[in-house]
């Protein structure tokens, strides 16, 4: 199977077929989800809370993201793959291009950035020097103490415009991905129909153009709880192949997530 690119996930938008996303931590898992036919792998900075157990993601660095990136990178063939820039790595455009430059020599396919507005420029400078960029819109947890918690966003109508016009801003920078994570559904929709570049939900309903879930949480082995926007697959197939394959079929034939995963 030929390697997923950013024009794969585009033509696969523009077909109506929903993709798979998950994040990987290391070679042997994401060599299993690659060869499943997840299409795109995120070393996510959840790695500070599932694989550090911290209670958030602000206490990783971008050495961590770094490593467990050249650790993915030697495990998959397919697999699109992109790497967190984590918190206050990106906080001016030439401390972003630095840290992005690291990850992306580490194995990175793209980088991914938390926020909007304030954004717009290191994503133009990225995108124009050769990083394509992933965005991140809505509950952006390394925002979690601006937020006062992990809380859906977009709930009113003001904010939800407010990201449906960061959306479009991010687009118009040159980002070649969104993430949108914990919003109300048919905020994810209407962002969805307004961007070209594909759209991956979280906690954001069923009409996005691909799902993308925390790999320990689709295992079942999270410490504490499983988010109600996010499924054990382990649990209803007993193997962890058969689990991935369940996740890869439910999204393509769009019935995960269900309503129970949605935040109306
Ligand atoms: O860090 C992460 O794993 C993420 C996903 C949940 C989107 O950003």
């Amino acid at each position: 199977m030929s390697k997923v690119t950013s024009s794969t996930l585009i033509k696969f938008k523009q077909e109506g077929k929903k993709f798979t996303a998950l994040t990987a931590y290391d070679a042997s898992f994401a060599g299993a989800f690659d060869s499943e036919g997840v299409d795109v792998l995120l070393v996510g900075d959840s790695l500070g809370m599932v694989l550090q157990g911290h209670n958030d993601t602000l206490p990783v660095t971008i050495a961590d993201i770094a490593y467990h990136t050249a650790c993915v990178k030697r495990g998959i063939s397919r697999s699109l793959l992109i790497a967190d820039m984590p918190f206050m790595s990106y906080s001016t455009p030439e401390q972003t291009m630095e840290n992005a430059a690291l990850l992306m020599q580490a194995g990175a396919n793209m980088v991914k950035v938390e926020g909007g507005h304030w954004l717009l420029e290191s994503v133009k400078m990225l995108t124009e020097r050769g990083i394509p960029v992933c965005a991140h819109l809505g509950l952006t947890p390394q925002s979690v103490h601006v937020f006062g918690g992990f809380k859906v966003q977009g709930r009113d109508a003001e904010n939800a415009q407010r990201i449906l016009d960061e959306a479009k801003a991010l687009q118009a920078a040159g980002a070649q991905l969104l993430v949108v994570e914990c919003i109300p559904p048919q905020l994810a929709k209407a962002i969805t129909e307004a961007l070209s570049i594909p759209v991956i939900g979280i906690g954001a309903g069923a009409d996005t153009d691909g799902q993308i879930l925390v790999m320990h949480d689709v295992l079942g082995i999270s410490s504490g709880y499983i988010p109600r926007f996010s499924k054990n697959y382990l649990k209803q197939t007993g193997e962890i192949r058969s689990a991935i394959r369940a996740y890869i079929d439910e999204v393509s034939a769009g019935t995960f997530p269900a309503e129970e995963h949605t935040f109306n």
